[in-house]
């Protein structure tokens, strides 16, 4: 028992908040670029012109990555990179980047996973209103044929999105993050619609445009609800909750449901059909054909949930964290359950084999007096998160896991003030260094998880 034999340990990041090589090499500005520009929009005015420069020292990671022992990668490419104006006209250099990269990863026998978007609007395209625009769904097969024909004789697997729920609801609903609008609720309904039926046609044209038989998944996340006690009712509580609806339509974007029904169940959830009524675009079945696809696997961001009861009342209600609840750098809590009953919940709705595309933590990690970057929180949390894990696997099909992630990076409005990566970056000089977790990580990658 515990995880299988080919279980899939990796590390994860994204273009933006890695590459820096923003200027003189074809490649065209994206929503981020922009927007870290304006001022008072990150922290310390922070960008991700230089980031970890890791479009110019891509081969010293794939080597750290080699040394840590991972056995895959999970990257994004920029759209704006490869396609500078979204569509058209490719950029050579962009491609040959991701070509160098990904021969690197292979001769290293770490396996690579390319996630398509992760973030990066290309400019152009919201200029042309971006997912407001129904004929984004075309724009982004157009990109996907492209990675497909240029990338799939050597990468199988693909994730299509990364997050919709943040990069909808913190772009276009609270505005926090690039491009930083407040919509209408009605807009980000239609945007969230154009989102899906972007993912749906990517997965076709990957499909189609394959070189080989591609293994195609999706990556969202929300919140999960986990229950407070093992008792039936109290699963069944937190079951409910966790696919239920957000309480308050201004924070609409953070559920599981209505991104992932529509994709692996082919509909909206009922719930939401009858609560957002008001705000919704026209629906067609054709829609939702395109939207469901068949996909081959489910990723999951999961970094913490809430525990939830059954009431008195029957209803579900939470179980508040009691005083001095264990928390991280960036006030995220802990709560190692989530990496069991999230997966487990997934898979007895979606029943998709399932991979956790992200899960880490924020440290305030320094380098300390004897040279070395001391992370023993760091270590436990994902000692926790693994245990859980553990479990799920014995019970459900867990493919894979993706710690967030490999390196110091700009963790987007929070710039480069939170450290997430199992290898340290001093950001003046470049210079990376193995974080105690990484050498941590790479024995769990070792022995398979047998000692968690
Ligand atoms: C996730 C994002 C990832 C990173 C981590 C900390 O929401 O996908 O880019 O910011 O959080």
């Amino acid at each position: 028992m515990g995880f299988a034999e080919n279980f899939v340990w990796g590390a994860a990041t994204s273009s933006y908040q890695i590459e820096g090589g923003v200027n003189g090499i074809g490649k065209g500005p994206h929503i981020w670029d922009v927007y870290t520009k304006e001022p008072d929009k990150v922290y310390g005015g922070h960008t991700g012109d230089i980031a970890c420069d890791h479009y110019h020292r891509f081969r010293e990671d794939v080597r750290l990555m080699k040394e840590i022992g991972l056995n895959a990668y999970r990257f994004s490419v920029d759209w704006s990179r490869i396609l500078p104006e979204g569509t058209g006209k490719v950029n050579e250099e962009g491609i040959q980047f991701y070509n160098n990269l990904i021969d690197a990863l292979l001769e290293n026998g770490i396996e690579p996973y390319i996630t398509l978007y992760h973030w990066e609007l290309p400019y152009e395209l919201y200029k042309k209103g971006g997912w407001l625009n129904r004929d984004i769904a075309g724009w982004f097969g157009e990109y996907a044929r492209l990675a497909a024909e240029r990338f799939s004789d050597r990468v199988t697997h693909f994730f299509t999105l990364n997050e919709p729920q943040c990069f909808i609801g913190l772009g276009f609903l609270t505005g926090v993050q690039a491009p930083g609008l407040k919509c209408p609720l009605r807009d980000t309904f239609e945007m969230a619609h154009n989102v899906l039926r972007a993912h749906g046609r990517a997965v076709q044209v990957l499909r189609a445009c394959a070189k080989q038989p591609l293994t195609i998944g999706y990556a969202p996340t929300g919140g999960i609800i986990y229950p407070a006690s093992e008792r039936p009712e109290d699963i069944e509580a937190a079951r409910q909750k966790y696919f239920s609806m957000p309480e308050d339509d201004s924070n609409w974007t953070w559920n599981v449901a209505w991104w992932s029904d529509p994709v692996l169940l082919g509909h909206y959830p009922e719930e939401g059909l009858i609560r957002y009524a008001k705000y919704l675009p026209k629906i067609t079945d054709e829609d939702m054909r395109l939207i469901s696809e068949p996909i081959d696997v489910y990723g999951q961001n999961i970094y913490n949930g809430r525990a939830f009861r059954m009431g008195a009342d029957g209803k579900p209600e939470e179980l508040l964290r009691g005083p001095g609840h264990a928390k991280t750098a960036v006030n995220w809590p802990v709560t190692p359950e989530c990496l069991y009953w999230g997966p487990k919940f997934l898979y007895e709705r979606y029943r998709k084999p399932i991979y956790i595309t992200e899960n880490g933590m924020a440290c305030h990690d320094t380098l300390s007096l004897d040279g070395k970057v001391h992370d023993p929180n760091r270590i436990d949390f994902l000692a926790r998160y693994l245990r859980e894990l553990k479990r799920a696997a014995e019970e459900i099909d867990v493919r894979g896991y993706f710690q967030w992630s490999l390196m110091d990076n700009f963790e987007w409005e929070k710039g480069y003030a939170e450290r997430f990566g199992i290898v340290y970056v001093d950001f003046a000089t470049q210079e990376r260094i193995l974080k105690d977790s990484a050498y941590w990580y790479g024995n769990v990658i070792r022995t398979n998880g047998s000692e968690l």
